[in-house]
């Protein structure tokens, strides 16, 4: 048997940092990434696209099997129509939200994402990586941030892009999704059995990677 791929999972709430620091993280150690956000944002685009509701878990489970994704450059296409914008609204994220509290979508896209672990290793980027996705990775980090300050982080991103936005209600927005993404039977986000646990509140980007290199070296993954 070949030897496993490597795999370096990192899961948390939304606005806590992930993205950049897996994307550090696998840049770093010039390793693959799996953003699996970005496919249950892609099914929900894809439902929406179709005009079937966000009640029909069967409907939606059939459009995550089928969805014709590429990812180049940077970029996401559907269908081969660029939606890289699309996808990252705070709509999107929470129509994504939706469809991922589905276990009929959550299980069309399994086999998805463990194809992702390719040589020379995988870091993933989610909710259920280490709990559910990978549960065998070498290391499996939480990453998490209070939610004031995950809402100040996105109106910063948000105005940098030129939307105007207010943190109060991007506030109340991380809380709704948070306790949708907690609560929800399937797969809650919630820190994996002996994942490293990271509050990067007070700590910039650079000192998270860091952490998780040192962490990565520690098992001998680097
Ligand atoms: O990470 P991102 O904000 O792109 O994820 C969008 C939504 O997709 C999350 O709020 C969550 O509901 C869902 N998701 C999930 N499991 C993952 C990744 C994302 O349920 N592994």
């Amino acid at each position: 048997m070949s030897d496993p791929v490597p795999v370096i999972t990192i899961d948390g709430p939304s606005g806590s940092g992930k993205g950049t620091v897996s994307a550090r993280v696998a840049g770093a150690l010039g390793w693959h990434i799996l953003d699996s956000g970005a496919l249950y944002r892609l099914t929900a685009f894809a439902v929406e696209k179709s005009g079937s509701d966000f009640n029909n878990p069967s409907q939606a489970a059939e459009i995550a099997r089928k969805l014709d994704v590429k990812f180049a450059d940077g970029k996401v296409y559907l269908d081969g129509e660029d939606v890289s914008l699309a996808i990252r609204t705070e709509q999107a994220g929470n129509n994504a939200s939706r469809v991922a509290a589905m276990p009929e979508v959550r299980a069309a896209l399994l086999d998805w994402q463990r194809e992702a672990a390719r040589l020379p290793g995988l870091v993933a980027d989610g909710r259920d990586m280490g709990t559910t996705v990978f549960p065998d990775a070498p290391l499996k980090v939480f990453l998490t941030a209070s939610a004031e300050e995950r809402a100040e982080r996105r109106y910063k991103q948000l105005k940098e892009k030129g939307i105007a936005s207010n943190i109060a209600d991007l506030a109340a927005e991380i809380r709704e999704r948070d306790e949708r993404d907690s609560s929800r039977s399937a797969s809650p986000l919630a820190p994996a059995e002996g994942a490293l646990t990271i509050d990067s509140t007070a700590m910039t980007i650079d000192e998270v990677v860091a952490r998780i290199l040192l962490a990565a070296r520690e098992r001998g993954l680097s």
